[in-house]
């Protein structure tokens, strides 16, 4: 079975999620940024694609490649700046699934929380008020605090848990 990773990362959050999940699939299994997608993606059986959630669903470079996964076999995984709890990232990787083909439906996802750039952090902080969803606030501030140390170990363990569960529901 001819399988691939590909990711789409901004502050390598994503990426670094993509080669733990690459590290437990079939050794020479590439791992590839979505900005040099190989030309016959559409002859590997599974393809495992990651993104970083922006406003809600997957960034714009990678809605483009997810909409055009036909594979037999797609798995979906993205890092977020909330805590994974949050109904806002199982929303986020909804939406991201229903971007896919009609009748491609994820064997399996995954999130895990990411760290925000700081300069965007700064960026929110002065573009909406305090008091707004997205201003400064005690709560926003321990959030992007806790955020800072991920991806950590724990979550990189679940990414190749993950990588197993994605390998047994594909059969492999
Ligand atoms: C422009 C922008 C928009 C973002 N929007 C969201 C969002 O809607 N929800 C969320 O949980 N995180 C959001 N984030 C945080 C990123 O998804 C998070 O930091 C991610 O881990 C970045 O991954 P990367 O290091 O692979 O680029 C946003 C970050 C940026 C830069």
């Amino acid at each position: 079975m001819k399988s691939i990773v590909l990711y789409s990362s901004l502050t390598g959050n994503t990426k670094q999620v993509a080669e733990a999940i690459t590290s437990v699939l079939p050794a020479g299994t590439p791992c590839v940024d979505m900005k040099q997608l190989p030309a016959d993606l559409a002859d590997y059986d599974l393809v495992v694609a990651g993104f970083w959630v922006d406003r809600g669903t997957a960034n714009a470079e990678a809605r483009k490649v997810l909409e055009t996964l036909n594979n037999k076999h797609v798995a979906i995984f993205a890092t977020c700046g909330v805590p994974t709890q949050m109904p806002h990232a199982r929303e986020s990787l909804e939406n991201a699934a229903k971007l896919l083909p009609e009748g491609v439906v994820p064997v399996k996802t995954f999130i895990c929380q990411g760290k925000v750039d700081p300069q965007v952090i700064e960026m929110m902080y002065k573009m909406f008020p305090q008091g707004h969803a997205h201003g400064q606030s005690a709560e926003r501030d321990a959030r992007h605090k806790v955020a800072a140390s991920h991806p950590n170990e724990d979550d990189l363990n679940a990414a190749k848990a993950f990588g197993q569960e994605v390998l047994a529901a594909v059969g492999q």
